[in-house]
């Protein structure tokens, strides 16, 4: 048995947010910090938002993630709002100085509708000038190669036990990627496994999309210290802004 709630303890223990030594977050923790409102979508278990009001952000803080149990984690911190819902579910407030999709969570918008409704109701969460920050895996990186069985890990889990994770990628079709993520006893028995799909998209496909929902660039990056894309670039990086 391997419950929800142990899967979204386990994501804290395979991600802690540590803005004092991971880049990416330092990168959002600054953003967070200049904002005096932050709508994080696709926060999951929350660790930025409890991150920023425990370092003393003193403004409204709103977490929106449509997984139960993540949220129901999120919630243990309560001087944070918290939301059940997916992006395109966010309330067209325009009240927003921030709205972040961290974790690569923006990945997690796999259809064009999806991709449209999500960025719109983003954009109406945002007051004006309010900026979107996130980033999406660089397709010419191709992550998802290393997303298989030889890369397991033996971890010690919730709860002090003994576990073994790995990934299996099942296809890979256009610029969409599925693949499972399984969690076993040390000795292979299989205790749950859980299917995804994320979605690729290329520079100018995500320009595009962000251009039709009415953001203009204020910033792309290749890297987490703020580098151009290149043709090296794991990651495409974005701080748009809402027109
Ligand atoms: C990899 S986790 C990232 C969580 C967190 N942002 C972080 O940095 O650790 C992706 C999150 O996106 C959420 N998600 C999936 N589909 C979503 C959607 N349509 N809208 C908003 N969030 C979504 C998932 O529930 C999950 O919590």
């Amino acid at each position: 048995m391997f419950s929800d709630a142990d899967a979204a303890a386990l994501y804290d223990l395979l991600n802690p947010w540590e803005p004092m030594s991971r880049s990416s977050d330092r990168f959002y923790d600054e953003l967070v910090g200049d904002a005096d409102s932050v709508l994080d979508v696709g926060c999951g278990t929350g660790a930025m938002l409890h991150w920023a009001r425990g370092h003393g952000h003193s403004g409204r803080l709103v977490g929106l993630d449509p997984d139960r149990a993540a949220l129901a984690r999120a919630r243990r911190r309560t001087d944070v709002e918290w939301v059940e819902g997916t992006a395109a579910d966010a309330a067209p407030e325009a009240a927003f100085a921030l709205a972040t999709m961290t974790g690569h969570a923006f990945q997690c918008l796999v259809t064009d509708e999806e991709l449209r409704a999500s960025l719109a109701a983003i954009r109406a969460a945002l007051r004006s000038g309010g900026r979107f920050a996130f980033e999406t895996r660089h397709p010419q990186a191709r992550a998802w190669q290393d997303w298989n069985p030889s890369h397991a890990r033996e971890l010690t889990g919730p709860a002090g036990r003994a576990l073994r994770v790995w990934h299996h990628v099942e296809s890979v079709t256009g610029d969409l990627v599925t693949f499972t993520g399984t969690t076993a006893e040390p000795d292979g028995r299989v205790l749950r496994v859980d299917r995804t799909t994320l979605r690729f998209l290329e520079v100018a496909a995500l320009d595009e999309f962000l251009a039709a929902a009415g953001f203009v660039l204020e910033g792309r990056y290749g890297d987490w210290d703020r580098g151009p894309v290149t043709a090296a670039s794991r990651e495409i990086i974005t701080v748009a802004r809402r027109m």
